[in-house]
């Protein structure tokens, strides 16, 4: 399935299906130039095999968040650098949301940019993560925040690489899954698997082809983030992102609702695919009380002044600045106390 990765010239191919990885040669074969070394970065505890005609040298990446660092990028590209990789080489990334954008980093950076394949391994990964070009790493001061945009020349999402993956990074894809029922007015419960994650990557990439940089329109992509992302700080981060991402879609329901966006019934459409086509959490945990997710959400980095969110309403899903305090903290504590 060809996709615009970004504008028009950057667009890339993203194979969705079971077995995609066979066709990683003919995708290598296709970049110009044809490389002739392939830096496989990966982690030593995805067991996806990768065969190419290429020389292929590999790197293991730690797993978890505390190895996407500057570090991590330091030591790749000495890695690639010893292994003799030049402009016109590949990374080739196989794994989660991590992998990829840590590789992506790594690619944009080195010889001031090679060409970067993505093979994303979790369902995250494969409808979010690989597709758009985002990369960066962490710093101590909080995550993503060094990166760049780097166009992946390839992505193939091999459903088969799904059957390995734990329950808990399932239930966290389809977080972010649940959030694409609502920004087209797709029947995306109506597919299947694999049409409903090449139907995602499409959904995606149409976003971010409007707004490469994030000036304005990819902002929807955070749909049900606002509060996701206190609820993860004020978990400490026992509650994963994809898990938060859940309720956070229902709060933002409840809250558009609330604001006379939305009527009950779009609301109970919210609760229907969240809780029952995917079985997700939508009730708000008791991991902080409603003043403090109130000051967690005033945190949120997409917030430029105010309480920023995005809300569905009678145009579809768009941002909203300037939310008032009051009614969040009064929707807040109502969906804390039912
Ligand atoms: N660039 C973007 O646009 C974007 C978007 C969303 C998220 N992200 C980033 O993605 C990361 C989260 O990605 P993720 O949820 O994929 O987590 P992850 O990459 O950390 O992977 C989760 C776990 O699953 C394991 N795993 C991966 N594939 C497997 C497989 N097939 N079988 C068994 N185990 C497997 C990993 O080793 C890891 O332990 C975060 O760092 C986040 O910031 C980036």
């Amino acid at each position: 399935m060809p996709l615009p990765g970004a504008a028009g010239d950057r667009s890339y191919d993203v194979v969705v299906g079971h077995g995609a990885l066979s066709q990683l040669d003919d995708m290598l074969m296709g970049l110009q130039p044809v490389p002739r070394r392939v830096a496989l970065v990966t982690q030593s505890s995805i067991g996806v095999e990768v065969s190419t005609s290429l020389a292929l040298h590999r790197f293991d990446i730690g797993v978890g968040e505390q190895f996407k660092t500057m570090v991590t990028i330091q030591e790749l590209c000495e890695g690639f650098a010893e292994a003799g990789l030049t402009r016109g080489d590949v990374v080739v990334a196989v794994g989660g949301g991590m992998v990829t954008d840590v590789a992506g980093f790594a690619a944009a950076s080195y010889h001031r940019g090679i060409s970067v394949i993505h093979v994303p391994t979790t369902l995250l990964g494969m409808i979010d993560a690989a597709i758009g070009g985002k990369t960066g790493v962490n710093l101590p001061q909080g995550k993503n925040l060094v990166g760049a945009f780097w166009q992946p020349s390839g992505v193939l999402c091999d459903l088969d690489t799904l059957a390995t993956l734990p329950e808990r990074e399932i239930r966290c894809g389809n977080g972010e899954m649940a959030k694409y029922h609502f920004l087209t007015g797709d029947d995306l419960a109506a597919l299947d698997l694999e049409a409903r994650v090449a139907r995602c990557v499409e959904i995606k990439a149409e976003v971010v082809a409007s707004d490469e940089r994030e000036s304005g329109r990819r902002a929807i992509l955070n749909y049900g983030h606002t509060l996701a992302h206190a609820l993860e700080i004020a978990s400490g981060h026992d509650i994963a992102h994809g898990e938060a991402v859940s309720i956070g879609l229902i709060f933002a329901a409840r809250l558009a609702e609330r604001l006379g966006r939305i009527d009950a019934a779009r609301v109970a459409e919210h609760v229907d695919v969240v809780g029952g086509l995917y079985g997700l959490a939508i009730d708000i945990p008791r991991v902080g009380s409603a003043d403090e997710l109130l000051a967690l959400m005033f945190r949120d980095k997409k917030a430029i002044d105010g309480l920023t969110f995005v809300l569905d309403g009678p145009d579809g899903v768009e941002v909203v600045v300037d939310v008032d305090p009051a009614i969040v903290l009064d929707v807040l504590n109502e969906a804390l106390h039912s």
